[in-house]
């Protein structure tokens, strides 16, 4: 994972909009969210954490089949942010695409790279959630600003004989509900004008309380689902990892599940909504803090903006691979050959554009 280091807290926030540190974490759970700073985007938090999840297996960049980022946020239109991403790691071998699900990106992005391994077109894929909602957020909108935060999580996916890895899926939409959460602007239904601009109509706009009540109801039966699929009672899943969007929606899933909490990863405290990126910043948290083992049955479960929502069940069979010195040298020096070759793929595009360009002026 990768988050910003600039940290904006309640009271930071209290400082530019008419709020208060207990009006947020009471109806949130939220105490602080990471901010990108200048030079920080999507992009780079993807490549960071990407390149942390490399490090913990065999793989060298190269050897990389796709890259998915899930996004919301992307550094973009076009192109993908994944192909930036696979640009920065010099992974040459790799597909690369984005996928826009909204919050429930990763899980569809997961499940995904899953079937594609599954089907043996691909032998591993690097799945990414990767958010600076910071830079599409209304700083004058109390009801929105004070959710959002920005960061990145990462997973490698490989084939293995072993049983485990992805279980089941449970992937679900609803476009009715698509004016719910929306950035409005900046697509082909309003293109960029200056009154675009001027009704901040590039930024979040939602109705929280539809999308509370929405979410209320879809977690559980999404939990519930991904779990049956698998042939997994709710007795048998160590953890359930849901979507950090807000406290009380964690609440309400585990008390329709009649699940205690500790059976939730939750850290919205620490980063906000970070939307496709929770997820994978959530299990990071948790493997680090020791609370996910080699074994364990996990489910992952979302909502979002579509309105979309999914759950995925895994057993995690990850451990973490001892990487040695030597091959460590070695990635280094591949990662500096692929941006070697990168400059020189530029700087080769730019003189064969002169030339082509000088020639067809000097044609008849
Ligand atoms: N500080 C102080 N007061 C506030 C703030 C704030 N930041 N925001 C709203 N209020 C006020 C409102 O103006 C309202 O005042 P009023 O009663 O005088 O009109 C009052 O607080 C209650 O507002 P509600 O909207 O009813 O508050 P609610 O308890 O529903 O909480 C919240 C709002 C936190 C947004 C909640 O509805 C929520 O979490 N919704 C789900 C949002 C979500 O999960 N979105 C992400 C989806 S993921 C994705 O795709 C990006």
């Amino acid at each position: 994972m990768a988050v910003p280091e600039k940290i904006l807290t309640n009271e930071d926030i209290a400082a530019i909009v008419e709020t208060n540190d207990e009006w947020i974490v009471s109806r949130t759970g939220i105490h602080q969210r990471h901010v990108a700073e200048k030079g920080e985007t999507t992009a780079s938090l993807a490549t960071k954490a990407a390149a942390l999840a490399l490090a913990m297996t065999t793989l060298d960049p190269p050897d990389v089949d796709l890259i998915i980022v899930a996004t919301s946020t992307p550094e973009h239109i076009f192109p993908a942010t994944a192909c930036l991403v696979q640009d920065a790691l010099g992974a040459g071998k790799a597909g690369a695409f984005d996928l826009s699900a909204a919050c429930t990106g990763f899980i569809f992005a997961l499940n995904m790279a899953a079937q594609s391994i599954r089907s043996g077109s691909i032998r591993n894929a690097l799945v990414i959630g990767s958010e600076t909602l910071s830079r599409w957020i209304n700083w004058e909108d109390r009801t929105t600003c004070v959710l959002f935060g920005d960061g990145a999580g990462a997973f490698v996916l490989e084939a293995s004989d072993r049983p485990g890895g992805v279980l089941s899926c449970t992937m679900r939409s609803d476009g009715s509900g698509g004016e719910l959460l929306s950035i409005p602007a900046g697509g082909s239904r309003y293109p960029t004008t200056t009154e675009t601009l001027a009704r901040k109509m590039h930024t979040i706009h939602m109705n929280g309380r539809e999308v509370f009540r929405f979410a209320t109801h879809v977690m559980a039966s999404a939990t519930r689902e991904a779990a049956s699929r698998a042939g997994l009672r709710l007795s048998d899943i160590s953890l359930v990892v849901p979507h950090q969007a807000n406290l009380r929606i964690i609440e309400a899933a585990a008390r329709g599940l009649k699940l205690p909490m500790d059976k939730f990863v939750v850290n919205i405290g620490d980063y906000g909504n970070t939307s496709t990126a929770s997820i994978p910043i959530a299990v990071c948290e948790a493997v680090g803090a020791g609370r996910i083992r080699p074994g364990d049955n996990l489910v992952m479960v979302g909502f979002g903006a579509g309105l979309t929502w999914g759950a995925l069940a895994l057993q995690w069979v990850a451990t973490e691979k001892r990487v040695r010195p030597a091959k460590r040298r070695r990635r280094t020096i591949l990662v500096w050959l692929a941006h070697a070759r990168s400059f020189f793929r530029r700087v080769y595009r730019r003189i064969e554009g002169i030339l082509w360009g000088g020639r067809a002026k000097a044609g008849p």
